[in-house]
């Protein structure tokens, strides 16, 4: 009885609230200015940048960062539309991607360190490359893969590798002789390796014998093997595997080699010793590098990213959004096997000159002050990462940082919406409220920033990731098309007007994909040789308020779509996050008969603290209050821990098939894949798991690939 009455109430409050009222249940927060001290050195603080890069000076307004770049041959046509949507950018333009990032700086810089490593074993040095070093270790590298390898421009070559500065030494051997990189995350397994390779069909694999995770020694070469087999089974062959070692002197790996095939890189140096490579002018079009997007399901997509417009958008960007100076020590502790590391720990700060530090392990090891005592150890003073690592930091050691002595001027997240719970811990604790904080939104596919404040130049609001950055031009359209302006109150599909030079080039051999999934959805004519007519499908939901800002609440399947209405997952896991006991949460949509899909809440405790009914229940009263009875949970899990992805997402896909009691698909890339049969038994009982497969929606729920 007493569910009915509820159930009817809530339908009536349904009824009640419109669209536009949900989406901005979300309330504004207030905002927080940059300190006078900040604002004095910062890199952009000129006011004309607005006009600079306003619509009437694009394309031309992008001249100002493929300016910070040197080119061998300056470029004809600044965007080149005529082959619709594959944009051209900086035309006619050559330039070696290595040369800029490496050669240029060394007339000034070569006694700098360019790249600062931290293993995660603390009783290892620090190591520091300085400029001069670099360079000689990449050219040496260059002569392996191009007299040992026998590679050349063009030609594609899979890197599995960790957190190790061989890693960008590699990446950068490659550019200097453009030669198209793929590197694959070093966690991902070596099947999910094996695909990636036979999709860009690469014949040399690059890898490492082991590294450390966790306090472990992880043999990483037999990933290697898994993957060569995996590529072969799918008819392609890989000729060579080239292993770097994790250690000078010793072995980190029991896995043999085959001879014929495996070599040592370091064996392989020392013929190479002190050769330089000529660098390679490469067209500004020519592809740089493949990034696959994390294909959980279906096939990954290998993102072509190029050489002169890429470069020229993240070297601009990481001046003008990181605020990067060559004094800098700047820390991105993001995985450079993602975007986040290819654009804001090798590419940008190093085309700056600056200090790029690198991190080889868990951030929570051995303790939750690791990333502090990094930081105060090193001298950093621009911090980068993820909501989720915040979250983790926060959860397990709120106090940690104020037991270190580092001085961060600004700092950055970027990955996902953050709470506004978690961003003012970052604010106070972490930057004593007073760093300047970017919350960055852009994809995998975009190569840089598309929307966050200009630091010095304006204010900071929780949760919300900021205006465009300059030259970027978004536009929120509902599922018909039809234009939601800031301030509408309403939540759409954001989309970009306009290309920019960091845009990726296709779809490593898929063209048609590309065109279908990025830009027929808002296309306004499909023969138009306009870029105007040509809008760029992000695939997030976003609200955008009258300030200019933009929110984003999470991939369109992200959303919860109850009743009619969309309710961004990022709003109820917001609500909950204001229980002081709760640490994490995740919000999954459930099939409801009647008003098509409801939230069911998934929570982690902070630790210390005993699950009660009485918790759950403040969660639920939490998103009422919040948000509303609308957004009232089917149920309040409290779980030991959420399932995660070993770059830290938390894997809504599986939560929502448990409680939809569906098969959960692989699970096999988690981090903690335990986890998820001990929830499955909490949720559904120690019966049978469930094959069915279920909704598409709930099956990909989450899901960003
Ligand atoms: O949903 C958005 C979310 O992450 C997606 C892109 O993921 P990926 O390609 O893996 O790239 C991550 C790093 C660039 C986006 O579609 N996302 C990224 N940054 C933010 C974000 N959501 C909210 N706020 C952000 N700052």
């Amino acid at each position: 009885m007493a569910e009915a009455r509820e159930n009817a109430e809530a339908k009536e409050d349904e009824m009640r609230l419109t669209e536009a009222e949900i989406a901005v249940h979300w309330k504004e927060e207030e905002y927080y200015h940059p300190t006078p001290k900040f604002i004095g050195q910062a890199n952009l603080t000129d006011p004309a940048v607005s006009e600079r890069f306003s619509e009437k000076n694009f394309p031309e307004c992008f001249r100002e960062y493929a300016d910070m770049l040197t080119w061998d041959k300056y470029w004809t046509t600044t965007l080149d539309t005529s082959n619709a949507p594959f944009w051209k950018w900086f035309v006619g333009g050559k330039l070696n991607v290595c040369y800029n990032c490496v050669d240029r700086n060394l007339g000034k810089y070569a006694n700098k360190a360019a790249i600062l490593w931290a293993s995660e074993d603390e009783n290892e040095p620090i190591v520091a490359l300085t400029y001069q070093e670099l360079y000689v270790q990449v050219n040496e590298m260059a002569a392996v893969l191009r007299d040992f390898c026998g590679l050349k421009t063009g030609d594609r070559v899979t890197v599995h590798m960790p957190m190790v500065p061989q890693l960008p030494v590699t990446m950068l051997a490659c550019a200097r002789l453009g030669i198209i990189h793929s590197v694959v995350f070093g966690g991902f397994s070596g099947e999910a390796c094996g695909t990636r390779i036979e999709d860009s069909k690469s014949h040399i694999l690059i890898t490492m014998d082991g590294y450390y995770r966790s306090g472990k020694l992880l043999d990483h070469k037999a990933a290697a093997d898994i993957a060569v087999k995996k590529a072969e089974s799918e008819g392609h062959k890989v000729e060579k595997v080239l292993i770097w070692r994790r250690f000078r002197d010793k072995s980190a790996t029991s896995t043999p080699l085959v001879e014929g095939r495996d070599y040592i890189v370091d064996d392989l140096l020392k013929k190479y010793r002190g050769v330089i490579v000529p660098p390679v002018s490469m067209p500004a079009e020519a592809p740089l590098f493949l990034m696959y997007t994390s294909g959980s399901t279906g096939k990954p997509k290998g993102c072509q990213h190029s050489t002169g417009g890429y470069l020229a958008y993240v070297t601009g960007t990481s001046k003008y959004i990181q605020d990067i100076h060559t004094t800098d020590i700047y820390w991105c502790m993001a995985d450079i096997g993602w975007i986040t590391g290819h654009s804001y720990i090798v590419y940008g700060p190093l085309a700056l000159a600056a200090t790029s530090v690198m991190y080889e392990g868990v951030p929570t090891f051995p303790d939750a002050g690791r990333v502090w005592r990094i930081a105060e150890r090193l001298g950093v003073n621009i911090f980068h990462t993820s909501p989720t690592s915040i979250r983790m930091l926060r959860k397990l050691g709120p106090d940690e940082p104020k037991k270190y002595h580092y001085d961060f001027k600004s700092m950055t997240t970027v990955g996902e919406p953050i709470e506004p719970e978690a961003w003012l811990w970052y604010y106070h604790v972490v930057g004593r409220g007073k760093a300047a904080i970017t919350d960055t939104w852009w994809q995998t596919e975009n190569g840089g920033f598309l929307c966050s404040t200009k630091p010095a130049m304006d204010a900071m609001k929780p949760g919300s990731t900021g205006p465009p950055v300059p030259g970027i031009f978004p536009v929120v359209y509902d599922e018909n098309g039809k234009e939601l302006p800031p301030g509408a109150g309403k939540a759409g599909n954001i989309c970009i007007r306009n290309p920019w030079p960091g845009l990726f080039q296709t779809i490593w051999g898929d063209p048609d994909r590309f065109v279908k999934q990025y830009y027929v959805k808002y296309n306004k004519d499909p023969k138009s040789k306009d870029w105007r007519d040509w809008p760029y499908f992000a695939g997030d939901g976003a609200t955008w308020a009258k300030d200019g800002y933009v929110r984003i609440l999470g991939r369109v399947d992200d959303v919860i779509n109850v009743a009619g209405h969309r309710l961004g997952t990022k709003e109820l896991e917001s609500a909950c996050l204001t229980v002081p006991e709760i640490a994490e949460a995740a919000v999954v949509p459930i099939v409801d008969p009647e008003r098509g899909r409801v939230p069911e809440v998934y929570v982690a405790l902070k630790p210390g603290i005993k699950a009660s009914d009485e918790i759950a229940q403040r969660v639920t009263l939490a998103i009422e209050t919040t948000i509303g009875k609308i957004a009232r949970p089917r149920a309040v899990r409290i779980v030991p821990d959420m399932p995660k992805t070993r770059s830290g997402k938390i894997m809504r896909r599986v939560l929502a098939s448990i409680s939809n009691r569906m098969d959960y698909g692989d699970i096999t890339t988690l981090s903690n894949p335990e986890v998820v049969e001990q929830i499955r038994v909490q949720v559904q009982g120690a019966g049978p798991v469930k094959t069915e497969k279920g909704p598409e929606d709930i099956r990909r729920f989450g899901e960003t690939t």
